[in-house]
């Protein structure tokens, strides 16, 4: 009984202090998705003289500690996403080889910031792969780096499967940000299969001094080195990065695409380790693009507000403060482009338009007098179905399983102030929104598989406190 409690404890809280000379720091790895809705990781490393032994470290124990969760969110990625196919099509493969190569001949080449950035990246991925297979490699869990690849990459292959004239899965990912003055907050929607998370805390303490933001947070997959579903903060500077992703109905946009460029999933954490300033941030992130994951990304510093917005063979970017801001209150995301050249580029429908959307209409009906991050972080969650607006389609925090029964939906949210952000607090929610519904359930779904996850989802809101990396229960999400 004894040791069997003990087994459980020491399997769920890995924690570790390093000190080997090349670098020094500690690692914590909790895996409380089951009770908490969340695993939560943090790397603090300082390098003694190379910083590249900070990225080598960081991914090599996280690619050991978080492997268990890294073949669950393969797999789940598989199924939920790639339709169960473990391989790319043979095109795409050659593309994303090729753009892989081509990024490490540049930054073994051209030693500055930028491809600093790009190596150190690389060297991360690299070795997270490698301490995952120490452990899994001659087993069955046992992945190819083209496979290990696709978790980090996700993103931009959601662009490069319908450019091959392939569907990859129907309706992968929508999103809201809202900010309003001093606070800003994000929810993601995509399958219930990609609920495995985990928040990310690095903090690098390194050598070149060209990087501005030592430390960042994010919310993320498993074997994932960016917020694919968009959120980080930046703690050093204060500024909070968000996104919505944006849909393409135009086919000819797809020859903007070239393999000699920097996919976004890199480009994200390039802007965001280099930048000062929102402005900075979305210069920097505009630099080689791939045009492969086109985002709206919404950045500030709860000074100014920004808004970089990539279509293929577009990327316009929008100083906000005085414009949007001022007229309306507030800035909301919710997948649809404001720029009216990005929008005719992706043809999207005429039945939308940045000020109509369903979504827009619901964000200026009920953020109206909302001032608390509680009140905040209940709006991108929101679902109340009306004559107007039903469960799935436009709702602010959709639950698809509730209509048809397609596990699709809102499945988290994170909220952070002003004030939260000076004393490093953030505060997030994982489940689908059970605001004015039932929890969502596994058991009503056993032929979906939903690799290592806990079957009920109504999970409350918690502060994380970055200071010691503790966490807090707040309230339900109602
Ligand atoms: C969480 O629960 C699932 C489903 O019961 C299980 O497969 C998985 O091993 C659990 N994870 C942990 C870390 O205990
Ligand atoms: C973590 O620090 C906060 C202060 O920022 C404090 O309130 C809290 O009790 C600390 N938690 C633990 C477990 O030490
Ligand atoms: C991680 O686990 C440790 C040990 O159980 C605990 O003290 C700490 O509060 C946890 N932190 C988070 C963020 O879960």
């Amino acid at each position: 009984m004894m040791s069997s409690l003990l087994f459980l404890l020491v399997s769920i809280s890995f924690s570790l202090e390093i000190d080997n000379g090349k670098v020094k720091g500690s690692i914590i790895y909790n895996r409380t998705a089951n009770s908490t809705g969340w695993n939560f990781l943090r790397i603090n490393l300082e390098s003694v003289e190379n910083d590249e032994d900070v990225f080598a470290t960081a991914g090599r124990y996280e690619g050991e500690e978080s492997r268990e969760e890294i073949y669950n969110a393969y797999m789940n990625y598989i199924y939920g996403i790639q339709g169960g196919r473990h391989f790319l099509p043979k095109s795409l493969q050659i593309y994303v080889h090729n753009q892989y190569n081509w990024l490490k001949e540049q930054s073994q080449s051209q030693n500055t910031p930028y491809w600093r950035m790009v190596k150190y990246l690389l060297i991360q991925l690299e070795n997270m792969y490698e301490g995952y297979n120490y452990h899994y490699g001659k087993t069955e869990k046992a992945l190819s780096f083209d496979q290990f690849y696709y978790l980090s990459n996700m993103g931009d292959l959601q662009d490069l499967w319908p450019s091959v004239g392939q569907v990859q899965t129907q309706g992968i990912g929508n999103c809201n940000s809202f900010y309003k003055p001093g606070i800003v907050a994000h929810s993601t929607f995509n399958v219930y299969q990609t609920m495995l998370r985990i928040y990310k805390s690095y903090n690098f303490k390194l050598k070149d001094k060209d990087v501005v933001n030592p430390h960042l947070s994010f919310t993320a997959r498993p074997g994932d080195l960016e917020s694919k579903d968009d959120f980080f903060v930046l703690w050093d500077t204060q500024m909070v990065v968000t996104e919505t992703s944006f849909n393409n109905y135009n086919k000819e946009n797809y020859a903007y695409f070239h393999y000699d460029s920097v996919p976004c999933w890199m480009r994200v954490n390039i802007a965001s380790r280099l930048a000062k300033t929102p402005q900075e941030w979305t210069d920097i992130f505009g630099l080689h693009r791939s045009g492969t994951h086109n985002n709206q990304w919404v950045v500030t510093d709860y000074n100014k507000i920004f808004m970089g917005e990539e279509a293929f063979f577009h990327y316009k970017v929008h100083d906000l403060t005085n414009t949007l801001l001022a007229s309306q209150g507030y800035v909301a995301s919710y997948n649809v482009p404001l720029d009216q050249e990005i929008f005719d580029s992706l043809k999207y429908p005429k039945t939308t338009s940045y000020n109509d959307d369903v979504r827009a209409r619901q964000f200026r009906i009920y953020q109206g007098n909302l001032k608390t991050v509680k009140e905040v972080g209940k709006l991108v969650r929101y679902n109340k179905v009306t004559a107007e607006f039903d469960a799935c389609d436009g709702a602010l925090s959709p639950r698809c399983d509730l209509g048809n029964g397609y596990t699709f939906g809102g499945i988290d949210g994170k909220v952070i102030s002003q004030d939260m952000i000076k004393n490093k607090k953030v505060h997030l929610i994982s489940s689908p929104s059970y605001q004015n519904h039932d929890p969502f359930n596994w058991k009503a779904y056993p032929n979906i598989p939903h690799y290592g996850m806990t079957d009920e989802w109504r999970f409350p809101w918690y502060e994380i406190d970055e200071t010691n990396f503790t966490i807090k229960e707040l309230y339900l999400d109602y």
